[in-house]
């Protein structure tokens, strides 16, 4: 994995996380959550190396969750033809999940207490998705560059789901879990929508 990727990985763990997040007058309730959050992590007994690949890993697809988000709103705006309605339809339906899923990744790298990339530059450097022209497109071409990406997105994962499942960490194997499903089932969508 490149380290390069993000300064501070090489900072091992922001030790003003947690005690950040306890300065700001959380309920009990939520103290007592990051308390049993904590232990979990000694439980881990993860090394900084270890969550330094994780959040390495995390950092790629949410790179590549926000370089599909701008594609999809692509292919939202300049698809044309037959599949017009169908395709402009099911895009704002897959850029609006894939917002939600981009925030979760980005949050989750804040956990474990480190800044997620925040910009288009980092993003597109990282990134293993390729953007598209902004020109006018049918919906069968749309239907093909997204499978193609869907299955792009399924291999980051992957390997994400390899180095997640050596730690107790069930919020984030369950993350992955879900982020793979949406994937698998809209390349099904994708691939009967194109089936003649
Ligand atoms: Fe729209």
């Amino acid at each position: 994995m490149n380290h390069e990727i993000n300064p501070q990985m090489n900072q091992g763990m922001n030790p003003q996380m947690n005690q950040g997040m306890m300065n700001q007058g959380m309920i009990p309730q939520m103290n007592q959550q990051m308390n049993k959050a904590m232990m979990n992590e000694e439980k881990m007994g993860m090394k900084d190396e270890s969550i330094m690949e994780i959040v390495d890993a995390l950092n790629i697809t949410l790179a590549n969750l926000n370089i599909l988000y701008v594609k999809l709103h692509n292919f939202h705006w300049n698809v044309v033809g037959m599949g017009f309605f169908d395709m402009h339809a099911k895009t704002q339906e897959l850029y609006e999940h894939v917002a939600e899923m981009l925030d979760g990744v980005a949050e989750k790298i804040r956990m474990y207490g480190y800044n997620p990339l925040a910009s288009m530059q980092s993003y597109l450097k990282v990134g293993t998705i390729k953007e598209a022209p902004s020109e006018n497109i049918n919906a069968t071409t749309v239907a093909n560059i997204i499978e193609e990406d869907f299955e792009e997105m399924l291999i980051g994962l992957k390997e994400l789901d390899e180095i997640a499942k050596d730690t107790l960490d069930e919020c984030l194997i369950n993350m992955i879990a879900d982020s793979m499903c949406f994937f698998e089932k809209n390349i099904w969508i994708m691939n009967a929508y194109k089936t003649r």
